[in-house]
């Protein structure tokens, strides 16, 4: 019998794992679970008989791929697969896979979630500001900017978008206005919310230049990953121009330099927890468990990621 491990130091949901063990084992195979761990010496362990491993930001490198050596394929239940390490994936012939769009709207609710938060002062009481009437620009228009366009719509924002990947018409018909360059982008937006992979282009891509376009009182929306962002020049950026206020699921490395010099212009989750909702650990977890059975019974190769 086959073996489907799924391996999250931060876990789904159990409303998720309730609905993913049915699925794995009405197809016939097993489902092992190694959730929580702290030690990586448990992943090495606990992969050694799998033929299918299911992970969410936990690191799947050349040493845990060496140590599986039944492997066939790995699945990143999520959208960013930068915690693969494709290369050795690659050789060992196991395919990796991602599940884009299953986990989108809950981050998208967070961006907006955090947002409001930062734009009442922390529900500290004092006057705010409000988000109709303000531009809002998605760096990168995939599943989760989609959600994000939507949602700010209805605040009624401005929306704006830059992705040199996407048909400007698509971006148009969803009645967002579509921009030429990142530069276009930052310096007409009051939130930029950002949703680029981290890859070798894109780290420590948002610099201070891109950055200090931003209009007077502008905010960076982080959901994506810390990589991306130059934390030494936003850290200079936040000294420079103190209307700027830096928002994100990620804190960054520097996050003590942000506590003892900016408080009340940034905000920082405890915890990576954009893709925390049941919803998203269902829908994640459950097409996770489906891609691998559809790979084991009908060599259904969608989604991989390491063609
Ligand atoms: C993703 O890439 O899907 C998100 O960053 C969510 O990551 P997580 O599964 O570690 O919460």
């Amino acid at each position: 019998m086959k073996k489907i491990l799924v391996a999250t130091e931060k876990p789904f949901a159990k409303a998720a794992i309730d609905q993913i063990a049915p699925v794995v084992k009405e197809a016939g195979y097993e489902l092992a679970l190694l959730e929580k761990y702290t030690d990586k010496a448990q992943l090495l362990d606990a992969v050694k008989d799998a033929h299918a491993l299911i992970v969410r930001s936990d690191k799947v490198t050349r040493e845990v791929i060496e140590a599986a050596s039944e492997l066939k394929i790995v699945v990143r239940a999520g959208a960013g697969y930068d915690n693969l390490d494709l290369e050795a994936c690659t050789e060992k012939g196991i395919v990796a896979m991602n599940t884009p769009g299953q986990n989108s709207n809950a981050v998208a609710e967070l961006v907006l979630g955090m947002m409001v938060f930062m734009a009442r002062n922390g529900y500290n009481g004092t006057a705010g500001t409000e988000l109709r009437g303000k531009k809002i620009g998605i760096h990168a228009y995939g599943n989760v900017g989609h959600y994000v366009a939507e949602i700010a719509k209805g605040f009624g924002m401005e929306i704006y978008a830059f992705d040199p990947f996407v048909a400007k018409e698509k971006i148009e018909a969803a009645g967002i206005k579509p921009v030429d360059t990142v530069e276009e982008l930052y310096s007409t937006c009051d939130y930029v919310s950002l949703h680029i992979p981290a890859n070798d282009k894109t780290k420590q891509s948002i610099n201070y230049d891109l950055l200090n376009k931003m209009p007077k009182g502008g905010a960076l929306v982080n959901t994506a990953r810390k990589e991306v962002i130059h934390e030494e020049e936003l850290l200079k950026l936040m000294a420079d121009r103190p209307d700027f206020a830096y928002i994100s699921d990620i804190a960054p490395d520097c996050k003590a330099d942000f506590e003892a010099n900016f408080e009340g212009r940034f905000f920082f989750t405890p915890k990576k927890m954009g893709a925390q909702t049941a919803e998203a650990n269902i829908n994640a977890g459950v097409a996770a468990a489906k891609q691998i059975i559809g790979f084991f019974e009908n060599g259904d190769e969608t989604f991989r990621v390491n063609k």
